[in-house]
């Protein structure tokens, strides 16, 4: 913007070009505000009840107070950036001023009870008959084969098809996603009794480590402790609408696949395995637990299928873990529950599958031609894309953009 009132008057030659740009109205830059998201709620402002004034100076430059919902608001910069963008863009505006104060007690309980509702419950919304949020457990048989891996590439790889997705951490002993993520020590805002998700990469993220009151601290949650963990992230935190919810569950059939089986019987599940047939019959009985709890499995992901040769190229694949393991975890499951669960692919060893969790950039946003780039994203495709006919799926569903 920045119209520089010296040089406009140098060049009055003209009588175009005397002619002021009208003064902006309040309409436009509410307009505008409303096109501007709180980063983790990811509502407009102007809903939320977070512009508490708007006033325009004659010379075009416009102040606006925003309230943040908390004072210790980890995104306040990335607010002022797009207050200062959506507002600087209306035609008239020479300059945005943005001021922002913290919403009292009174403001933040009017906010909540307008995202919430004025009930104090407990439901878990993905659990509710007319949820349109397709909801995936990622699941193993043993540790270490990748899930992690898996749910945070296949997460970024959904965002990529414009789709809203949060992503659980559920797992008690590791919780490996927020590092893949980046997020590192960041923790959750809270807004009355309303815990916010960690946004990175577009994903909204949470985590049982968050949970915690040190990152260091061990949890040996077991049995009833571990369902209110678990209740508490996905009844407590505030998911907005989802497309699509990802739950990275710890390895093997324990008290976590037990407490989701209670608590999310429609969710799908996927089973993550190795190639190896010693990992493949561990990962049968991941799928059978599943089946047990009324889940659906909707397909099976093999990991770490080969290496591409460093001589040769991807023509020789060097198979490590041996071969087989996917599809015959896909063909034994199928065969007990009698429908089909369908082989969902090869995702090839590559260093930067690790490089990427270390990072917390994850290989399908670095290096997304990459050939297991390639797979997860086929991988996110197929569970998205898939329309109906899968119980254990809600429908209505929207594949792609909105
Ligand atoms: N396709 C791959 N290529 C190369 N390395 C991989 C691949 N998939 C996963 N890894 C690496 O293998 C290790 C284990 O992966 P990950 O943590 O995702 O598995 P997990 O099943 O979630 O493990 P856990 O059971 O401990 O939760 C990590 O170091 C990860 O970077
Ligand atoms: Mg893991
Ligand atoms: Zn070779």
């Amino acid at each position: 913007m920045g119209r520089d009132p010296w040089h406009d008057a140098s060049d009055a030659l003209s009588i175009d070009s005397m002619q002021v740009t009208p003064r902006p109205t309040i309409e436009q830059v509410q307009t505008a505000l409303a096109t501007v998201n709180d980063p983790e709620i990811k509502r407009p402002v102007t809903e939320l009840g977070m512009v508490k004034d708007v006033s325009i100076e004659a010379d075009g430059v416009v102040a606006v107070e925003i309230l943040l919902t908390v004072a210790s608001c980890p995104l306040q910069d990335t607010l002022t950036r797009d207050v200062d963008a959506a507002v600087g863009a209306v035609s008239g505006v020479s300059r945005v001023e943005v001021s922002l104060g913290v919403m009292t007690d009174e403001q933040r309980q009017g906010l909540r009870r307008h995202l919430k509702g004025s009930g104090t419950s407990r439901d878990i919304p993905f659990a509710k008959a007319g949820s349109l949020t397709r909801v995936f457990a990622i699941a193993s048989g043993k540790g270490g084969v990748g899930k992690s891996s898996v749910t945070v590439n296949l997460a970024v790889a959904m965002v990529g098809q414009g789709l809203s997705v949060g992503v659980v951490d559920a797992d008690v002993y590791g919780h490996s996603v927020p590092d893949m993520f980046g997020i590192g020590d960041r923790r959750p805002t809270q807004i009355e009794d309303m815990i916010m998700p960690v946004d990175s990469h577009g994903v909204r993220v949470m985590s049982i480590g968050m949970l915690k009151a040190r990152r260091d601290q061990v949890v040996a949650w077991r049995g009833p402790m571990l369902d209110r963990a678990l209740v508490q992230m996905l009844a407590d935190v505030y998911w907005g609408d989802l497309d699509v919810l990802l739950l990275d569950l710890p390895p093997g059939t324990g008290d976590v696949a037990i407490s989701l089986g209670q608590r999310l019987a429609n969710a799908a599940v996927v089973v993550v395995t190795t190639p190896q047939q010693a990992a493949a019959g561990v990962a049968e009985r991941a799928g059978t637990m599943a089946s047990m709890m009324k889940q659906r499995v909707v397909g099976v992901v093999e990991n770490m299928s080969f290496l591409s040769c460093p001589h040769c190229g991807p023509q020789h694949r060097i198979e490590v873990f041996g071969a087989g393991g996917g599809k015959r975890v896909a063909s034994a499951l199928g065969e007990r529950f009698g429908y089909e669960v369908p082989f969902l692919g090869g995702v090839p060893m590559d260093p930067q599958v690790r490089a990427g969790g270390d990072s917390g950039i994850p290989l399908v946003l670095s290096d997304p031609a990459a050939p297991a780039a390639q797979a997860l994203t086929t991988v996110a495709r197929s569970l998205t894309g898939r329309g109906r006919g899968l119980a254990g799926l809600q429908l209505g569903l929207t594949p792609v953009g909105r």
